[in-house]
């Protein structure tokens, strides 16, 4: 049976969730992919912290170009977060012709494009499908299933931490600072929580989103973002009484050929389905122009639903590498995209 080799970088609230799923699935997955799926090596700051799931402690470590650079491995997932360590190694990756399945918000949004010309040039397939919504499948949604439509809008619930606080503070009465703290706990929120909070890792998502949706390159200086600090939990008993239930909530729309991008807590009628939306669920409603308003909703962060996403990237990765081909998710690069204008 021919074998493919994983080396894995993080090995924390989601590199753990994989780590579980691949033990779990083994055989079923190596059936479907007619290969054998090996982790060879897991890159992590500190070898000797408690792991919640079993691994062979040989396989770990604390030196990236034994990851990187070892010629057997196939595919990289990265999973330590953060932006800058993650792009040199993603970059070296892709030169070292590994293929990238990453989780990776803040590098995508800022990076991507960069990133996914190399993956292109290198001839091989980058995959981020976890960075946006935990495990619904929405950039693929996005880029394949509605790629006939042309889209024109899309609200979203992208921020699990963020949804979690407010449906603690809205239905169990708990503190903002509870709440929070309960969702570090969870493995929600990001190393530094700020960037939920303050609506930056939703802004991330709303970006990569809007790339793919309306092949418009956006940046996060492109999107106005307010987040959650400010609300109290007055706000949001006065608003139930009211018959309004707080969110944070993404908005990406194409007005006359601009795009306009915001995140921000919104009061939402409490008939309206987003409103609904509790905990760490997302859901992200995309207007077409032909096919109307679809909904996408489920878990958006946490380890086993994060574990999905990753392992069905490494999983289409696998197939493509079966079929010797790549695939990319495209985001289109300003120049292209510029030419195209020119040239039309
Ligand atoms: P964690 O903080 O739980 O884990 C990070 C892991 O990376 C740890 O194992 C840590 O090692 C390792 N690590 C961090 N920096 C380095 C470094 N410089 N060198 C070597 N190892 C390093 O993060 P998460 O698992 O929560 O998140 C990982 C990624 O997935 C992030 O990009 C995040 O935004 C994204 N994501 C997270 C989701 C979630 O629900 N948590 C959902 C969707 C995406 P050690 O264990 O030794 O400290
Ligand atoms: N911190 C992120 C969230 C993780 O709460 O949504 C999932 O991307």
């Amino acid at each position: 049976m021919k074998k493919v080799s994983v080396g894995l970088l993080g090995f924390g609230t989601v590199g753990t969730g994989v780590v579980r799923l691949l033990t779990q699935e083994k055989e079923r997955l190596e059936a479907r992919m007619g290969c054998s799926i090996e982790l060879k090596k897991v890159l992590v700051r500190n070898k000797n912290r408690p792991r919640k799931v079993l691994i062979d402690s040989r396989i770990l470590t604390t030196d990236a170009s034994d990851v990187l650079d070892d010629p057997e491995i196939d595919i990289i997932i990265e999973l330590i977060g953060g932006v800058d360590k993650a792009y040199r190694y993603i970059l070296r990756a892709l030169q070292n012709k590994k293929n990238v399945v990453t989780a990776n918000k803040d590098l995508m949004a800022s990076y991507g494009e960069e990133l996914l010309l190399e993956a292109r040039k290198s001839k091989k397939d980058l995959f981020y499908e976890a960075s946006v919504a935990g495990g619904i499948p929405i950039l693929r949604t996005l880029t394949d299933s509605l790629a006939a439509d042309r889209i024109v809008k899309l609200i979203g619930i992208v921020n699990g931490t963020t949804n979690y606080i407010l449906s603690q503070m809205s239905h169990e009465g708990l503190s903002y600072e509870k709440s929070l703290q309960s969702a570090q706990s969870l493995g929600f929120a990001e190393a530094d929580p700020t960037s939920d909070v303050e609506g930056l890792d939703a802004a991330r998502k709303m970006v990569i989103l809007s790339h793919l949706a309306f092949s418009i390159p956006v940046r996060m200086d492109d999107v106005k973002i307010t987040g959650i600090t400010d609300v109290t939990r007055e706000d949001i008993v006065y608003a139930q009484k009211l018959g309004y239930t707080v969110k944070l909530v993404g908005v990406s729309e194409v007005n006359n050929g601009a795009i306009d991008v915001r995140v921000e807590p919104t009061l939402l009628p409490n008939g309206h389905p987003l409103a609904s939306v509790d905990n760490e669920n997302n859901a992200i409603y995309v207007y077409g122009s032909t096919l109307g308003e679809t909904m996408y909703y489920g878990p958006g962060a946490g380890e086993g639903p994060t574990a999905v996403s990753v392992l069905s990237d490494l999983l289409a990765v696998i197939r493509n590498m079966n079929l010797g081909v790549t695939g990319n998710h495209i985001f289109l690069p300003r120049r292209e995209m510029h030419n195209r204008e020119e040239n039309s």
